[in-house]
């Protein structure tokens, strides 16, 4: 087994969960058989995650561009989600998990709409993890909302152009609260963000990896909180000032 240092593992994991249709397509299965596999591999990384005290952890689930996909697989991935929500509340409540999303959740079938806000009503109270599911998801439309919702209140003379910072755009963010994640994690090779998180990303250690994602076990996930525990981040700082800081804390 990996040597995880408990007292380091990062507060925030973020992941891309890709290779499902290539998964099923290599054993000559539907795509959709790919995404039912990769619903073990969410299960065994929440499991591991609330194991080691990870306090967030982000599923990229759908982006908004996976709304171009044949109609079948869509409606087959609305219907995974939805009887997952149904059938994972017990292990939430159990384990203290509270679920959020961030996404446009308005373009969802109103059954999964209805299922994720049940959920995140239902779970509002738990403190031990909080999962993040990230559905009908994209980060140029979550940064496009804030501008908007920023220029409505300039308009209505609540706010100075002028005192807007990065602070004042992220609080207009679906992930408003939440912490940049510290590691992101992304399977099946492709070395992209494919328009997940790109505000809160900006410092965020990259792991990916060759496995597609219903491949991606404990053991793999292990591998990845390693490499992020091997990592020294810097922040824009010298690594003789990292040390500096380090020593003095
Ligand atoms: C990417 O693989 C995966 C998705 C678009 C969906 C992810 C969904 C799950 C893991 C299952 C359900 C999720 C939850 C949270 C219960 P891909 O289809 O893009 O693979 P490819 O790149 O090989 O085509």
């Amino acid at each position: 087994m990996m040597e995880i240092d408990p007292t380091r593992v990062p507060r925030h994991v973020a992941v891309i969960m890709d290779g499902n249709g290539r998964w099923a397509e290599q054993r000559g299965l539907p795509r959709l058989q790919g995404h039912r596999i990769g619903k073990e591999s969410v299960r065994a990384v929440v499991e591991t995650s609330r194991r080691l005290g990870i306090r967030y952890l982000s599923l990229y689930a759908f982006s908004t561009e996976n709304w171009q996909r044949p109609p079948r697989e869509v409606d087959g991935l609305m219907a995974l989600l939805r009887r997952y929500l149904a059938t994972e509340l017990g292990k939430m409540m159990k384990h203290q998990i509270r679920l959020l999303a961030v996404g446009s959740l308005r373009r969802l079938p109103p059954a999964v709409r209805g299922a994720l806000r049940a959920t995140i009503a239902a779970t509002r109270r738990n403190t031990g993890m909080t999962v993040v599911l990230a559905v009908s998801y994209g980060g140029r439309e979550e940064i496009a909302r804030a501008a908007r919702a920023l220029a409505r209140r300039v308009g209505r003379g609540e706010l100075d152009p002028e005192r807007i910072t990065a602070g004042t755009l992220a609080k207009h963010l679906g992930t408003h609260g939440i912490p940049d994640p510290d590691l992101l994690i992304r399977t099946s090779g492709e070395m992209r963000l494919s328009n997940f998180f790109l505000w809160q990303l900006a410092y965020t250690e990259m792991y990916v990896t060759d496995t597609l994602w219903p491949d991606f076990r404990e053991r793999d996930y292990l591998q990845a909180l390693a490499f992020f525990q091997q990592r020294q981040r810097r922040f824009g700082r010298t690594s003789a000032q990292v040390e500096r800081l380090r020593a003095a804390n």
